[in-house]
């Protein structure tokens, strides 16, 4: 984040200008404050959205103690609360803290480094309470796993639907969802066109996206493994928005104990709201240089996304006998590895020819091992 929206409720306009100037003099990141300096006013205010975190006096002329916060933090439970207290009421600010503020500052006490600090803190600290909270809320029966390339064609549609075939073969029920605008590449990979595909799907309001539904489109590919294709032909493009991903996905999820989401290799809106739903997102990459300077780019992104550090992890997919060493990826990209697939160009052929996962066709191979690795950790706890 290089802007920081912050809301600053503080009726005093000396204590106002300091703390104004002391972010001022933050050089990592750039501080937008807006003031408020009645309670009213900053309810308003954050009913406008677009706020990242608000550092609140408690003391105001319209509102006194803890029912300042708690009003603040009724009109806005998604934006983290800083509070500033006078030394004699240090107290209050604990209780506050208690009930869901992220911090308390002693006005007299601040740098700008510790307040920036303790603003940057509050609001990693927030995004990831609210991640938990809607992850436990969400009511579904089974895990959901992603998979994304950190660019186009570096195996991870290969890894999607052998990690689903692994999972299908340990008797569970399993679905796969292309998850894409335009044709992928489940078809050629499972030898079957499909007579339904996602893109129809796309034609319902989100709401009615349903069990019912996706059922008239899941085709039955082997015991246990589901798939729903996607899109098939030239005129069936379309782009899926974020309410539609997350309406399938979710469906999905209450439907299978698995459901494998096969991402397209670059972002968009429907990756995006699909990812929030992921317990776990694979980010495959190449151990060679530009994939892996995609990947260190594409985990940027998912922290701006909110995509907390313990949700992705890497498959590193080794096509083509590349010799960057797993400690020089790790190093760059500061991630989990979940696994390395090795090459297994011929293997990978042959299983495509036949239309089935590389690991139906040849169990015993080294990439079908490291593959079925990968999908025990995946769904391991
Ligand atoms: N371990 C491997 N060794 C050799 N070739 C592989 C391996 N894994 C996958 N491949 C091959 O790499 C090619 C691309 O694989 P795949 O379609 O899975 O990539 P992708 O990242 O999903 O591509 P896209 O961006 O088009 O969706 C395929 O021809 C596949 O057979
Ligand atoms: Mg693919």
């Amino acid at each position: 984040m290089d802007v920081i929206r912050v809301l600053l409720v503080e009726d005093n306009p000396g204590d106002a200008r300091l703390i104004r100037e002391m972010l001022s003099e933050v050089r990592e990141v750039t501080f937008d404050v807006q003031r408020a300096d009645r309670l009213s006013a900053s309810l308003e205010r954050l009913a406008e959205g677009g706020i990242d975190v608000v550092l609140l006096d408690l003391s105001l002329p319209d509102s006194q103690g803890l029912e300042t916060f708690a009003r603040v933090y009724a009109q806005a439970p998604e934006v983290p609360v800083v509070l500033l207290t006078g030394l004699d009421d240090a107290d209050l600010a604990v209780r506050a803290v208690r009930e869901g503020a992220q911090d308390y500052l002693v006005k007299g006490q601040l740098d700008s480094g510790l307040l920036a600090r303790a603003i940057r803190y509050a609001i990693e600290r927030h995004r990831a309470q609210v991640e938990r909270l809607l992850r436990a809320r969400r009511v579904r029966a089974g895990k959901v796993l992603g998979f994304m390339g950190a660019k186009g064609g570096v195996g991870t549609t290969t890894v999607a639907l052998n990690v689903a075939m692994a999972l299908a073969q340990q008797k569970k029920s399993v679905i796969a969802v292309e998850l894409r605008s335009c044709w992928g590449t489940f078809a050629p990979q499972l030898g079957h066109t499909p007579a339904e595909n996602l893109r129809s799907l796309l034609d319902l309001d989100p709401r009615r996206i349903n069990e019912k539904e996706l059922n008239t489109r899941l085709v039955n590919w082997a015991s246990g493994l589901h798939v729903l294709f996607g899109p098939q032909k030239v005129e069936e493009f379309m782009a899926i928005s974020d309410d539609q991903a997350e309406a399938i996905i979710k469906a999905l999820a209450g439907m299978a104990d698995v459901t494998i989401v096969d991402l397209p290799g670059y972002p968009c809106e429907a990756s995006r709201a699909a990812i929030q739903l992921c317990d776990r997102l694979a980010l495959v990459v190449e151990p060679e240089a530009v994939s892996v300077a995609s990947g260190r780019l594409t985990l940027e992104l998912l922290e701006a996304w909110g995509v907390g550090g313990g949700v992705v992890g890497l498959v590193v997919v080794n096509r083509a006998m590349l010799a960057m060493p797993l400690t020089t990826i790790q190093s760059q990209l500061g991630c989990e590895i979940i696994g390395v697939v090795p090459p297994a160009m011929e293997a990978c052929i042959a299983a495509q020819k036949r239309g089935v996962p590389l690991l139906l066709h040849q169990p015993e191979h080294l990439a079908a091992v490291s593959l079925t690795e990968i999908a025990n950790k995946l769904v391991a706890d």
